[in-house]
């Protein structure tokens, strides 16, 4: 597969807005090579410029870009262009356009509105990547095929609904299996005929938990099977160029961040030959600090590194600010270099820009771009952009450098689904990523590296796996961890484990046997508190507050290390640990908080070595990330504050951009980074 020596920087360039305007496509190469960009990632959305009316195609234009980056030393990214049709094709053929949930075809707008069953658009999309794959394959400026744009939604169209009663048929054969597995009779649901099947919707059924959950499955199938379709004759004409597709994250409207959970990335990460995405965190908001944003966003890019257990790409992310938002604050003096170098730390081999230049009108007119409206070397922003530019050229040695992590978080997207979709308990306090993200700041704040696992993945490389709330019990998870514990491993989980089978029916008989093996306990009850309410647990002779859910539970083979303090289950066990075979297990039946979490955890990392050894005292504003290549060790110094901060190591080290010896004493600056290796 093509790749290249050093990190990709760059972004989404759209040369076609300025075709009348040579002298600015002029300037935006000098300014590209300027602030040392050598990529770029053309037609996400030109399809209109290429193909203006059907069957006549406009390719000078980009046949001339193509050669212009060549000439500058540049790579091409080339978009396949199915994220924005041209509007002849909506006009002509509308089984293109999306059915929403109530019915209502949609006319052309926006992007993404597509429907992904349409053998129209099927075969137009494909005929289109054909064309592309023919025209620029050879190309020696092309490095790689970004297929769409940021795949999502769902379309509700009679095509759409034959293909998820096709779906069904072929997972459940009958409709007297499909009738048991969503558990019908509840409400006389039961189905007669498989024309009844419909998707859930807003004016029907929206109650039925095994429904939603299929549902969501067939969205992600369906769209990888679209992703499929446009992949087919790339990886036919062109075999030796990488695929990827942009994922995205989310949240940002509720002060969250992290990896969608529409579609189930860690199937997706299999059809690509390289994973990316678009990283945009809501750095300086007022809700926490720079650190906490700096957590979810190192939690965010480990998921990604952790999906194929490889560098990935920033497909995306803004070198000041973004235009989606309420509010869209601009990076400040700093960030840009500090946020950026955060993705190389936790294993990007790119940072790539939306976008190169900012566009003059429309929708995005005010988002960030590495050329200003002013179109000036001397602002800000590009003043920075060239400064990282030239940063990311002398560290290029750690390109393509991994990680290993010894720490996994377990997180499974349909377990997450299922989970947020149960009725009863709290609805509001649910919060299973965020509680995950909780767990994992108690690593990132002592710089100890994560990965974020799923049930796939190879459990053994790992001393400790982190697994709250694994609310729907798969049992070749349960027994890789059974033997992950045996064989040495420590193994936390939490309430909400064991809760409900691959169909989102609840295990009966109570706690599942295998767990009750595995935790040494039995499960009674869940209580829900309200969010005023807390109950109390004593561990440590300390007390830690309790909140959203106390679940009784009770000790079998377990040893009781804490109980609690009120209510009913007074005196019942609320946190033990188990052991077997050669490992450990701990289950914490309540929601505890950061200062529980600490103390917890702390003997659990003295014990498997897990502490940092690079960094004598670990600060929580500044973060040390480490990736190894050639035996070679790379640790990346950043500080999340606006303090100058002094960071102490173990050991002298170099500086990877000048070759100086750095002393064991460091001092950062207001968002100051370091980048130094040691042998
Ligand atoms: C997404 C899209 C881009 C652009 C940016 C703006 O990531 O892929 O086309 O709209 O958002 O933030």
């Amino acid at each position: 597969m093509k790749t290249t020596d050093k990190f990709l920087y760059g972004g989404d360039y759209n040369p076609e807005q300025w075709l009348d305007q040579p002298e600015v496509l002029k300037q935006d190469l000098e300014l590209m090579q300027k602030s040392k960009i050598n990529t770029v990632t053309l037609d996400t959305f030109s399809w209109a410029s290429i193909e203006p009316r059907e069957g006549e195609y406009h390719f000078e234009w980009l046949d001339k870009i193509f050669d212009d980056i060549y000439q500058i030393g540049g790579h091409v990214i080339l978009a396949t262009p199915s994220g924005g049709r041209p509007q002849w094709m909506s006009q002509k053929y509308p089984e293109v356009n999306q059915v929403d949930e109530y019915g209502r075809r949609h006319k052309h707008g926006f992007r993404q509105n597509h429907c992904y069953s349409s053998p129209v658009y099927r075969q137009k999309t494909r005929q289109i990547n054909t064309i592309l794959a023919k025209r620029y394959g050879k190309h020696p400026a092309l490095l790689m095929w970004h297929v769409s744009n940021e795949f999502g939604g769902q379309c509700f169209c009679d095509l759409c609904q034959d293909n998820w009663r096709q779906w069904l048929q072929k997972k459940y054969h009958t409709l007297d299996n499909l009738n048991q597995a969503w558990y019908l009779k509840v409400w006389s649901g039961l189905y007669s005929d498989w024309s009844q099947v419909l998707p859930p919707n807003p004016l029907g059924e929206t109650k039925v938990h095994g429904m939603d959950l299929d549902w969501k499955r067939f969205v992600t199938d369906m769209t990888m099977d679209f992703y499929e379709n446009e992949a087919q004759p790339l990886r036919e004409i062109t075999p030796n160029i990488p695929i990827t597709t942009n994922f995205m994250a989310e949240g940002l409207d509720k002060g969250d961040y992290y990896p969608i959970t529409g579609l189930d990335y860690s199937r997706f990460a299999k059809k690509v030959d390289i994973v990316s995405w678009d990283s945009y965190p809501a750095w300086h908001n007022d809700y926490e600090t720079l650190a906490d944003t700096a957590m979810k966003s190192a939690y965010t890019h480990d998921c990604f590194y952790s999906l194929k257990h490889q560098p990935f790409l920033i497909m995306e992310s803004t070198p000041s600010c973004i235009n989606s938002q309420q509010y869209n604050k601009a990076k400040k003096p700093g960030m840009n270099i500090l946020s950026s170098l955060q993705q190389i730390a936790h294993g990007s081999d790119s940072t790539l820009y939306f976008q190169i230049r900012q566009a003059q009108g429309n929708s995005e007119k005010f988002h960030g771009g590495v050329i200003g409206h002013d179109s000036s070397s001397q602002n800000r922003v590009y003043q920075e952009v060239a400064q990282y530019g030239q940063k990311l050229n002398s560290i290029a040695e750690i390109k393509g450098a991994v990680k290993h992590p010894k720490v996994g978080i377990f997180y499974d997207w349909e377990s997450n689904w299922a989970f947020n979709r149960g009725g009863a308990f709290g609805r509001p306090t649910r919060l299973g990523i965020q509680t995950l993200q909780k767990h994992y700041s108690v690593f990132w704040e002592q710089d100890i590296a994560c990965e974020i696992i799923n049930g796939d993945d190879d459990f053994s490389k790992y001393d400790l796996i982190v697994a709250p709330i694994l609310y729907m019990v798969k049992d070749k998870t349960v027994d890789k961890l059974t033997k992950f514990v045996e064989a040495g491993g420590i193994l936390i989980s939490s309430y909400f484990t064991g809760m409900v089978d691959e169909y989102d029916r609840v295990v009966l008989g109570g706690f599942p046997t295998k767990l009750r093996t595995l935790f040494g306990i039995n499960t009674k009850e869940i209580d829900t508190l309200y969010p005023k309410q807390h109950g109390h647990i004593e561990f440590n002779q300390k007390f830690y507050e309790t909140k959203d859910y106390n679940q009784v539970i009770e000790a079998t083979t377990a040893k009781v290390l804490a109980e609690y303090r009120d209510d009913f289950y007074q005196g019942t066990p609320a946190v033990v640990s188990n052991n077997l075979g050669s490992g450990k297990t701990y289950y914490l039946a309540t929601r505890l908080g950061d200062d529980f979490l600490k103390e917890f955890y702390q003997p659990i990392i003295d014990k498997l070595h897990l502490t940092n050894d690079f960094i004598t005292k670990p600060i929580y504003e500044v973060s040390c990330q480490t990736r190894e290549k050639n035996g070679v060790k790379y640790h990346f110094l950043m500080n999340f504050s606006e303090e100058e901060q002094e960071v102490l190591t173990n050991r002298e080290s170099i500086n990877v951009e000048d070759g100086s010896i750095v002393g064991k004493r460091i001092i950062l600056g207001k968002y100051g980074t370091l980048v130094v290796k040691e042998k």
